[in-house]
């Protein structure tokens, strides 16, 4: 599907994947931000895009954005901090299945998804498209395929088509969670001493933020299929010892890392490595233009100058 004249409607928009998405799809589309943002975040919603205010829960509030729009973006979530949480996890279900339901009442019949590669589990790596069967590790996860299940059977049962994105962790300016995020805050508090969880080695792919959008451009523009599964990565692995040691040297302090356990995991429900296979995103003429280190250095260093 080309993406150029088209009304798309971006749900959570003003996140951070979102709102770097929205500033690529305003310069050939109409774009509609649906969010319920935090205040502080309006600034970093594009100001060529329209932005309406709604909760995606109530399912009420939808229905007007939905008019006319060609494609249904659908980034909105719970963030992965809150990967054991059950209500977060129901929430995340819930405003799928509203969104599909909003599209179905208003003849859409275009969306893309953002699923992520946690659902893998603990699979061989690099994890491709085709594993499975799928055996989520924590209730954000569960979330996530449950999404996919759905928007699957839409897909099938009313004639619509889907672009389902497993991404690696995506990195870059305005992230405002993750490892790299909760390290730099405790530096700020503690600049002598990092508490990393686990013991370090658990490993991580991470997809520069303008990779990841680029890529989600390029492949609805060139998968055809009904369901098109597809994942984005930056192709190799980062320690999470390698990322404190970025972010102890790019804030400048003289801080000693300590690790809570001997064991790899940092908590229930995390995976130990995490790496999807690229392949079939690279086949669509997409390739990631930074590795997982030199996304992760230009994250910190983003972030740190934003006071994040
Ligand atoms: N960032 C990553 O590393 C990563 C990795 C894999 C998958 N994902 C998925 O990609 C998507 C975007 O991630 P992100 O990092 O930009 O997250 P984010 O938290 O920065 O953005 C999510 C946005 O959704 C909005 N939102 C949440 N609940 C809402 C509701 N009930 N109604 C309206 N808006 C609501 C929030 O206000 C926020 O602006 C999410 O679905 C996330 O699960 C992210």
């Amino acid at each position: 599907m080309k993406l150029e004249g088209k009304r798309i409607l971006v749900t959570g928009g003003a996140g951070f994947i979102g709102s770097h998405l929205v500033d690529l799809l305003v310069a050939h589309n109409s774009v509609i931000v649906a969010d319920n943002l935090l205040p502080e975040r309006r600034k970093t919603i594009n100001e060529k895009a329209e932005y309406v205010s709604v909760s995606l829960l109530d399912r009420g509030s939808i229905s007007s954005a939905m008019k006319n729009v060609d494609l249904v973006i659908h980034l909105a979530a719970n963030p992965l901090a809150s990967v054991t949480a059950s209500p977060e996890m129901i929430g995340n279900i819930t405003m799928t299945h509203n969104i599909l339901e909003i599209m179905k009442e208003n003849g859409v019949s275009n969306i893309a998804f953002a699923s992520s590669a946690i659902i893998y589990g603990n699979a061989p790596v690099p994890t491709k498209e085709t594993y499975g069967p799928l055996k989520p590790h924590s209730l954000y996860a569960a979330s996530k395929l449950a999404c996919e299940a759905l928007i699957s059977s839409y897909c099938h049962s009313f004639g619509m088509k889907s672009w389902l994105f497993r991404f690696a962790n995506v990195g870059g300016p305005r992230l405002r969670h993750g490892p790299a995020h909760d390290f730099i805050a405790k530096l700020r508090k503690n600049p002598s001493e990092l508490e990393v969880l686990g013991d370090g080695t658990q490993l991580r792919c991470y997809l520069d933020v303008n990779d990841c959008v680029a890529g989600v451009i390029r492949v609805i523009e060139s998968a055809d299929e009904p369901v098109n599964i597809v994942n984005l990565g930056a192709g190799d692995v980062i320690s999470v010892k390698r990322i404190a040691e970025i972010v102890i040297e790019e804030m400048r302090v003289k801080a000693k890392i300590r690790f809570t356990a001997g064991e790899p995991k940092g908590w229930k429900g995390d995976v130990r490595i995490f790496q999807p296979d690229i392949a079939l995103a690279k086949s669509f003429g997409w390739k990631p233009r930074r590795n997982s280190e030199e996304t992760v250095r230009e994250m910190v260093r983003s972030l740190v100058k934003e006071g994040a």
